[in-house]
């Protein structure tokens, strides 16, 4: 049931395939934020400050924390597992072969540098130690451990998976929780936007080939926006009960990214590029959650009774002292109750 979520995921990138079948890959290398962090902030063991590598982290699969922000594993995992290669490696771990895949994705990462914060007076709602830019640059430092030289690069990266994102969601994040009105933050998306397509466009300078790039997930359905912004007025939610207006900003999100994935799919004919729909997945999960095995929408399982309706509490998030995690887990009790996002059961549970 857990992997029809799954499957349904990989059905998406199938299909956007264009009716090829599944290749096999010689590894994959992705990017991005706590979506996909397989442990980029735990390589030297998990920090005390990291609530993510504190129990019941990692409880479902792994046994113990990891650095995931999920009870098992994310979804770069089950790809990897899919692709009969080995779970993604962090790529800060030092010592380790890289050479079937490396993770640069870390706990917190945005699209955007730091400066683009700063010069908007965010600078300090951003703790984020990898940027888009800076994780490219991590992989341009393994790349002669992975390949060798230029051309045996460009041959082995044509044959590996290259997964960009989810980005996005800390970069909203920040003006968000910073109090932007939302107009503001509007004028941020094509900046957004394009950086993560010019991330794709140095890629494909690199050798990739075959590239996924994910849409922000529907972040007005996030327990933490639903309990921050919480309304006594019934229009400001959706049909699914989440904030519109913040659904509205992911949807305007992804729309731009998806056009501009298309106008560098029209530039570069030999590649292939893929839009991984987070945001329809997540919204079916919460529309009819027990259809994906699950039993629970939007309250979180790993919180604190707290404020409103939805076990999310930001003094007690999942890993922090006083909170707690239910018992059934494999009904989308358990959540990766992030720092930043608080995702959410179900978003967990894609990769539990
Ligand atoms: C990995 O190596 C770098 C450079 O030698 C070092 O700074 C870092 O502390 C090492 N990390 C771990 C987890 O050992
Ligand atoms: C409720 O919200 C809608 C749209 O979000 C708005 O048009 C309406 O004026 C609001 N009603 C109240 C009583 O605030
Ligand atoms: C899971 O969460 C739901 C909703 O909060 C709650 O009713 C249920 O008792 C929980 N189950 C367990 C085993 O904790």
């Amino acid at each position: 049931m857990l992997t029809k979520a799954v499957v349904s995921l990989l059905f998406l990138l199938s299909v956007s395939r264009c009716g090829t079948s599944w290749q096999s890959y010689d590894a994959i290398y992705n990017f991005g934020d706590s979506i996909s962090d397989t442990g980029n902030l735990c390589t030297g063991g998990c920090p005390s400050w990291l609530t993510m590598g504190q129990p019941p982290y990692g409880t479902s699969y792994f046994g113990r924390p990891t650095g995931r922000c999920s009870d098992g594993r994310v979804v770069v995992d089950f790809l990897a597992q899919f692709f009969g290669l080995p779970l993604l490696p962090p790529s800060k771990r030092n010592g380790t072969d890289f050479r079937k895949g490396a993770n640069m994705a870390i706990i917190g990462a945005t699209a955007m540098n730091l400066d683009f914060f700063q010069s908007r007076g965010l600078g300090s709602s951003i703790w984020n130690n990898g940027p888009l830019d800076t994780q490219i640059q991590w992989f341009q430092q393994l790349m002669p451990s992975i390949c060798g030289g230029a051309s045996d690069c460009r041959s082995h990266l044509s044959n590996s998976l290259f997964i960009l994102g989810e980005f996005g969601g800390n970069d909203y994040n920040a003006p968000i929780f910073g109090g932007k009105s939302l107009d503001e933050v509007y004028t941020y998306v094509p900046h957004i936007v394009n950086k993560i397509t010019s991330g794709v466009e140095t890629l494909i300078g690199l050798g990739a080939v075959d590239v996924v790039v994910p849409g922000v997930l529907p972040i007005g359905c996030f327990p933490l926006y639903l309990t921050l912004y919480g309304s006594s007025n019934q229009s400001d939610y959706d049909g699914d009960g989440c904030l519109e207006r913040f659904n509205d900003l992911s949807r305007y999100h992804n729309q731009l990214l998806k056009q501009g994935i298309c106008s560098l799919q029209s530039k570069y004919a030999g590649v292939r590029l893929m839009y991984g729909d987070f945001y329809t997945q997540v919204t079916e999960m919460v529309r009819s959650p027990r259809s994906f095995g699950l039993e629970y929408g939007l309250t979180v399982c790993c919180g604190a009774s707290g404020q409103g309706s939805y076990n999310y509490n930001n003094k007690a998030r999942c890993g922090m002292s006083g909170s707690s995690a239910c018992k059934d887990p494999q009904n989308g009790n358990a959540t990766c109750t992030n720092d930043l996002q608080a995702f959410t059961g179900w978003l967990t549970l894609i990769g539990q």
